[in-house]
């Protein structure tokens, strides 16, 4: 017998990834109530305060009853204010990592140095915080580098570089210009590494983890995987490169020594911990290209479609430090494909406030996640962002997923030709 619902749920954040999340912890018998602060067009129901004003959100988690209310945290906005600490400080519960843990996140620069630390297999790489010393050391190296900015920068504070200019004039975008403000202040520099990504996700309660299903997304905006990168075109579960070998080889060498060290240094890590993976192209083997200490967008969408078991009682069980007595997470045995319907012109400047045709019930297999949509006045549907929608869908193999996500794409619209979708999602993961 389940026990009765009695918790309320608070999603924190405005994305497809919190709509996903919500919808998803929803569904659990133990589950009374879903607030999303703030959420979006989509999501139910919606209290007014943003990602980042933490001490409402303190305030507003207070006014639930305590033993009975849960936090659940989608951005890293709110996890670098340290949402964590601040509700750990009035003894409310939250799914997620305090400040100095989500450093790996944070600070690539830390990253990097905890993962040499931890001996985690990632790109050799030097750091420095003087622009001269860094394009010194460029000068010296003769190979393709990518140049990285310190801190949070959206996904846009990674330059790829073919040659040293390039090298050189990433350094003085980031360093000297500050294209990204105080997240120049330090750079990574580190080697290339060719290969297939993935991403690999898995819940966290400090001492023990708990894999998600695996999933792969496509940052770059325009099919073939040009253009410039965006938070991301579409993702899809599973990624078959991850195969049962390769899993265990990323357990065991980079998310295990992660907690391991975070204990060593009296953090210990709770939450989502996503390794951003390349698997490279002559060995196999994985390395990391970076850290997220929170739930991936879009990922997330696929992986909440496919998931059998009750979220709920695993992050419950992750707040408690219990998921040592957990059994494995159960998947449904079919793949998931999530198709970002974004503005026209996002990653760069684009529209808001366009009425959205063509939502509707697509069928059992298909979940419209909204992301960029608010309600106008009339109560209507209309855009409010880059990325508006993720359309996700279930099928018995990826040709089918990809066949039913795209016939629901092609019923919706906004504008005068105001949308745009990549038409390749998911194309590797064909059967
Ligand atoms: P990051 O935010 O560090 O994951 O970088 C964003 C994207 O840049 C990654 O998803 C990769 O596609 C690419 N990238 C980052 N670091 C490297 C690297 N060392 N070698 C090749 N590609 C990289
Ligand atoms: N999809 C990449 C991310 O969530 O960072």
């Amino acid at each position: 017998m389940p026990a009765a619902a009695t918790t309320t749920v608070i999603v924190i954040g405005s994305g497809g990834r919190e709509h996903a999340l919500g919808w998803k912890l929803a569904q659990s018998p133990r589950v009374k109530k879903v607030y999303f602060a703030p959420g979006n067009g989509g999501t139910f129901e919606n209290v007014d305060i943003k990602q980042n004003e933490i001490e409402k959100l303190v305030e507003f988690a207070k006014r639930q009853d305590k033993g009975d209310c849960l936090a659940v945290v989608g951005p890293e906005e709110s996890l670098s204010l340290g949402i964590a600490d601040a509700f750990a400080k009035e003894g409310l519960r939250l799914f997620g990592p305090k400040k100095q843990a989500a450093m790996l996140e944070t600070s690539k620069v830390f990253a990097k140095e905890f993962m040499q630390k931890a001996g985690i297999p990632t790109a050799a790489f030097a750091t420095f915080s003087d622009a001269q010393k860094a394009k010194d050391y460029i000068a010296g190296q003769n190979k393709p580098l990518v140049v990285k900015a310190d801190g949070l920068a959206a996904g846009k504070g990674v330059i790829m570089c073919d040659s040293t200019q390039q090298a050189i004039e990433a350094v003085d975008k980031i360093m000297i210009a500050k294209e990204f403000g105080a997240a120049g202040g330090k750079v990574v520099i580190e080697e290339r590494l060719v290969g297939e990504e993935a991403s690999f996700i898995a819940l966290c309660d400090g001492k023990t983890i708990m894999p998600l299903a695996s999933s792969q997304d496509h940052k770059r905006v325009f099919d073939g995987d040009r253009g410039p990168n965006t938070g991301g075109m579409g993702a899809y579960s599973p990624a078959p490169v991850v195969d049962k070998a390769l899993h265990e080889k990323i357990v065991k060498r980079v998310m295990e020594p992660v907690l391991k060290e975070m204990n060593a240094r009296g953090t210990p890590f709770t939450g989502f911990l996503y390794a951003g993976i390349m698997v490279d192209e002559k060995t196999g083997e994985p390395y990391v290209l970076e850290f997220n200490t929170r739930m991936g967008d879009p990922e997330c969408q696929p992986i909440m479609m496919r998931m059998k078991s009750d979220l709920y009682e695993y992050i419950d069980a992750a707040v408690d430090g219990r998921l040592g007595s957990m059994p494995p997470i159960e998947w449904h045995d079919r793949t998931a494909v999530c198709v970002i319907m974004a503005s026209r012109g996002y990653p760069g400047a684009y529209k808001k406030g366009e009425v959205i045709e063509g939502l509707g019930d697509f069928g059992p297999d298909t979940t419209v996640f909204h992301a960029g949509t608010a309600k106008d006045a009339q109560g209507r549907i209309v855009t409010n962002g880059g990325r508006v929608l993720g359309v996700t869908a279930t099928g018995k193999d990826a040709r089918c997923a990809i066949e039913n996500a795209y016939s629901a794409v092609r019923k919706i619209r906004w504008g005068e030709n105001g949308h745009y979708y990549r038409t390749d999602i998911a194309r590797r993961a064909r059967p």
